[in-house]
């Protein structure tokens, strides 16, 4: 048999968090057709991997690249941790369906301004994904605060009975056309204001798909197990599977509390499919929030629109330079995005350490000086926090990011390297990968991804982007997601 690619004795990591194993592995046509010993095999292209891993292509199950996977199709920040697919649509606010009257709000605004907003319906979205054909594969989720932003004229209050009728048949119409679910961002103030009640009624338009729902919870703050609650209730009452975003201990008063919320998490997932993302650095990123504005931590501004030239500076500099408080400064910068320095270390480690979280990396495309888990999220699991601190097994840093991911979104034929799965693929250097990235310089691709291929084409190496763009549109992976029918 003559294959398109073969690449020869690599240490596989398949993704199913058990050890490696050399072997070869052999593309053909998008997928991968064989895996063992090849010695009699011929390719149009071989590779001596000796030395370095073959995982699937990473997952990042956390992203705001709604708008660049389209404007900026390259994707070099992603491509060049060895991500493949990107799920976009998280924390409330999507791309899609999306109709805006004005500005996009806050924190909409982190996908790009109005002129970035052109997919009144998912369709349309989707559509110009496939249009774009981006370098990694997008999936997407609808936002809350989108579906708010259509159909409410004050964002403020909760949702009415028609506009609820409006925004439910607005989600029943994407998640038609191939949406995994529905995310809701309720800390944001855009969104804050909606009900319980309206969330659980939007939720059981997912009943039927089998989608999931996936929530950047009400308060990271003191309320967070109250916040948590509410997230596995919504959940279990529209039979869908939850995933909390960026699970975290959130500010100084909050921190040595991840045991607390990590039982709180196995506790539902006794009797529901519950799980969550995390990303790997103890500061946070988003739109300046006056509700976060402290003393009690660094805080840096990334930017601000009426003063572009404080970009990368640190809050209480700029707060001593004009002599005013910080929460004064902070007005005077918005809209504006910052980094909180808010979490602890150790709480850090321990939700990236349990076996429910999976790796995402909620990078900012669009910030100037962007939070370095843009660039850096994955290299650094893999290098720093696997390799070098020996927190968990290498294969289990990649089942974080790939076949866990996989099975929980449903994303059909992706996430391990198994016979008849899409050629997914990052080929990489165990001692020498590493996150480049850091806050004073994040965008910087990260070391020792070797190369990396997309539907079996080779995407990136030698630290550049190769060949013609590879992604595709993923829609939801038919029927439930994993883990939900051994539950029903
Ligand atoms: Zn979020
Ligand atoms: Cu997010």
């Amino acid at each position: 048999m003559h294959y398109d690619l073969l690449i020869r004795n690599a240490l596989i990591i398949d993704g199913s968090n058990t050890p490696a194993y050399p072997a070869d592995v052999a593309v053909h046509e998008g997928h991968i057709q064989r895996i063992g010993d090849l010695g009699d095999a011929s390719a149009s292209d071989e590779i001596d991997a000796r030395g370095r891993v073959l995982a699937p292509g990473f997952i990042d199950v956390h992203t705001h690249d709604d708008t660049v996977v389209i404007r900026k199709p390259e994707m070099l920040p992603k491509i060049s941790q060895g991500v493949t697919t990107v799920i976009v649509g998280n924390c409330g606010i999507s791309a899609s369906p999306v109709s805006l009257a004005g500005d996009p709000p806050d924190p909409m605004n982190l996908l790009g301004s109005a002129a970035a907003f052109v997919y009144p319906r998912f369709s349309d979205y989707r559509a110009a994904v496939d249009a774009a054909r981006p370098a990694v594969n997008v999936a997407a989720l609808v936002g809350h605060t989108a579906l708010r932003s259509n159909h409410m004229n004050d964002l403020y209050r909760t949702a009415l009975p028609a506009e609820i009728t409006a925004m439910r048949e607005q989600l029943r119409d994407s998640l038609e056309a191939g949406a995994l679910g529905l995310s809701t961002g309720l800390a944001y103030a855009s969104a804050f204001s909606a009900e319980t009640d309206e969330v659980l009624q939007l939720a059981q338009e997912l009943t039927a798909f089998g989608a999931l729902y996936t929530t950047h919870l009400r308060s990271e703050f003191e309320p967070v197990l109250e916040a948590m609650d509410e997230a596995f209730r919504i959940g279990r009452h529209a039979r869908s599977p939850v995933v909390i975003s960026h699970l975290k201990c959130a500010g100084a008063g909050n921190w040595g509390r991840s045991p607390q919320l990590l039982k709180a998490l196995e506790q539902a997932a006794e009797n529901h499919p519950v799980a969550c993302d995390c990303y790997p650095y103890a500061a946070s990123s988003s739109t300046l929030d006056l509700k976060q504005v402290t003393d009690a931590h660094r805080i840096t501004i990334t930017w601000s629109t009426p003063h572009p030239e404080h970009s990368g500076r640190d809050l209480i500099d700029i707060a001593t330079e004009w002599s005013l408080s910080l929460l004064d400064t902070a007005r005077k910068l918005q809209p504006a995005g910052a980094v909180y320095y808010g979490m602890d270390e150790q709480d850090v480690q321990r939700i990236l350490a349990h076996p429910l979280s999976m790796i995402g990396s909620d990078g900012l495309p669009e910030d100037p000086f962007p939070h370095p888990r843009l660039w850096g999220a994955f290299p650094r699991v893999l290098g720093h926090f696997s390799r070098d601190l020996g927190l968990f097994p290498l294969h289990t840093a990649v089942h974080k990011m790939t076949g866990l991911t996989a099975a929980r979104f449903a994303l059909h034929q992706r996430g391990e390297i198994r016979e008849g799965y899409w050629a997914d693929l990052v080929l990489f250097d165990p001692q020498r990968v590493r996150d480049v990235a850091d806050f004073k310089n994040p965008q910087q691709a990260a070391e020792g991804i070797d190369g990396v291929w997309v539907n079996g084409v080779l995407s990136y190496a030698e630290g550049q982007a190769q060949g013609e763009r590879q992604g595709r549109f993923l829609p939801r992976g038919g029927g439930m997601s994993e883990g939900f029918d051994r539950f029903s």
